[in-house]
């Protein structure tokens, strides 16, 4: 059975990314969890996101914020239940928001039981097989197998084993998240039966963790170029990007495929353009995150090309694109334009240019409240990149501090308790409460756009670039009235013709200030 979706709800959405931990705490354990979005719906609702994308609840040790999962079919207590995860998902439909979940199909936990069983038997076991195990080099196996580096710092291989069984296992992010063995087909009748137990229970759709993972080149041969970080540039970095890895997104295509209008979005750290697409052929995933905005440094030419290859990725597959300005992985906006008034500034104009993009739209929990990375104090930090770098890179906490609801006070009603990072005493200014019933706050440009962005929903998905002076760009979505322009120059210059429906900063006689974007119709 091969059910085509209904409707392609995602080719125009606007998919707001819930950090789990981050966003709301129902029970005043300081850590964000399912009862407490559920709390928010209403919120979400008013924003007007048409999906939600939570960062993984599965049952976890937690040594990568539950990126390390120990069993995919069930929820950690320290989130909820499965009741909550059901509840979640009634309640959010009622209001007309999808559940996209995360799925993480290259590694497990160390604390999985396969991982247990693995350790637990010996060397060329079917047991070992699951995941990648192999004997050391050099005289006493004391090398690792081979040279690659882990995304978290140090080597990708840690020894495990009862004595006299000890072997080497692939770890490509932290000691405790194995890689698995994606030629092993007990690993793939896993991921299917994953996949149906969350669409039986109603899941719209699944974020697929390192999407460009998976697949390994044979033998594991050293690495030429491996460097550290997470972008694999075609034939660059052996250990992503392998062209085996197709099969298992056919293999998750075919499964979603038996239930109407579910979507794959794969997390795909791939800049060549032709391989990108590769992964949205049409009969693999639906949609892949392109990061080409969120790592393009702030100017209008350097924006304007990662638009440009963005819509050239995806138009080789006649697939839909996407855009993010951040996620839990990266540094918030507003601190990587510059910080402080002229971060925020610039960061509203991107908004608008984001928003007006044909595709799907992806904000980050506290984007809308136009929240800057935190400074927080070595002992708060929690990233396990922290410790395996040797402490030199400080990791991703400083992006991942909880959302401001309300009060005066940190906790700002995202718990009772104490949050699991420290909040700013200043955020007391960007809290929700403080920002709704403020015309000019960031939270109402979010939530103008949005709804303006719904009114002119279902354009195509070309681009009409129109002249602009030095240091702007403006553009027309195909089919419609709509301009956005960006001024990144140090001037103001002169507003495309027609009426102004939205600026991220007030016009000054007539003309778009520096760092200011405008949709005029
Ligand atoms: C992805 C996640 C990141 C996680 C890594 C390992 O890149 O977004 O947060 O650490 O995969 O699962």
């Amino acid at each position: 059975m091969s059910a085509q979706p209904a409707t392609q709800w995602w080719r125009d959405a606007v998919c707001y990314q819930v950090y789990v931990r981050s966003f709301a705490d129902s029970n005043g354990d300081g850590v964000g969890d399912l009862d407490g979005i559920r709390g928010r719906l209403g919120y979400l609702a008013d924003l007007g996101v048409d999906a939600v994308w939570i960062t993984p609840f599965y049952r976890s040790p937690m040594a990568d914020g539950g990126y390390d999962v120990a069993d995919p079919r069930d929820v950690d207590p320290l989130f909820g239940d499965l009741e909550a995860f059901d509840a979640l998902v009634h309640d959010a439909h009622e209001r007309g928001i999808r559940i996209i979940i995360d799925l993480v199909p290259n590694h497990t936990s160390s604390q999985h039981r396969w991982f247990q069983e693995a350790v637990a038997s010996p060397p060329g076991s079917p047991e070992r097989a699951r995941f990648h195990f192999r004997p050391g080099r050099g005289p006493d196996d004391s090398e690792p197998p081979n040279n690659w580096p882990s995304q978290f710092g140090g080597p990708a291989w840690h020894q495990a084993g009862a004595e006299g069984q000890r072997e080497w296992y692939l770890h490509l992010f932290a000691p405790e998240q194995p890689d698995l063995n994606w030629h092993n087909p007990e690993v793939h009748a896993d991921l299917e039966e994953t996949l149906r137990f969350w669409l039986d229970r109603g899941a719209d759709g699944f974020r697929i963790d390192v999407a460009h993972g998976m697949a390994k080149p044979a033998g594991l041969p050293d690495a030429e170029a491996a460097q550290q970080g997470l972008i694999s540039d075609s034939g660059g970095d052996v250990r992503f990007d392998h062209d085996d890895v197709h099969e298992v997104h056919r293999l998750m295509r075919r499964v979603v495929d038996d239930y109407p209008d579910r979507v794959l979005l794969g997390e795909i750290w791939v800049r060549n353009d032709a391989r990108f697409a590769m992964y949205l052929r049409p009969d693999e995933l639906h949609l892949g995150f392109n990061f080409r905005l969120a790592e393009a440094p702030y100017g209008a030419e350097d924006m304007r090309e990662a638009i440009e290859h963005s819509l050239h990725a995806v138009a080789e597959v006649g697939a839909t694109p996407t855009w993010t300005l951040s996620n839990h992985d990266v540094t918030r906006e507003v601190t990587r334009y510059g910080g402080g008034e002229l971060g925020l500034r610039r960061a509203r104009a991107m908004a608008l240019v984001e928003l007006a993009l044909p595709g799907v739209i992806f904000v980050y929990n506290g984007e809308e409240l136009g929240l800057a990375n935190v400074e927080l104090p070595d002992e708060a930090l929690q990233d396990p990149v922290w410790e395996r770098s040797g402490h030199t890179s400080r990791g991703r906490d400083g992006g991942r501090v909880p959302v401001p609801w309300d009060g005066d006070e940190p906790g700002f009603g995202f718990t009772t308790g104490r949050p699991w990072l420290p909040m700013p005493t200043e955020w007391s200014k960007l809290t929700v409460a403080a920002q709704l019933d403020e015309p000019r706050s960031t939270l109402s440009l979010y939530r103008r756009a949005i709804e303006l962005r719904h009114e002119h929903r279902g354009f195509a998905s070309a681009l009409d670039w129109l002249p602009a002076p030095d240091g702007c760009f403006a553009y027309r979505r195909a089919g419609s009235s709509l301009v956005c322009m960006l001024n990144t120059s140090a001037e103001a210059v002169p507003l495309p013709a027609g009426e102004v429906l939205l600026s991220s900063a007030k016009l000054v006689d007539g003309l778009l200030p520096p760092d200011t974007a405008v949709w005029v119709a």
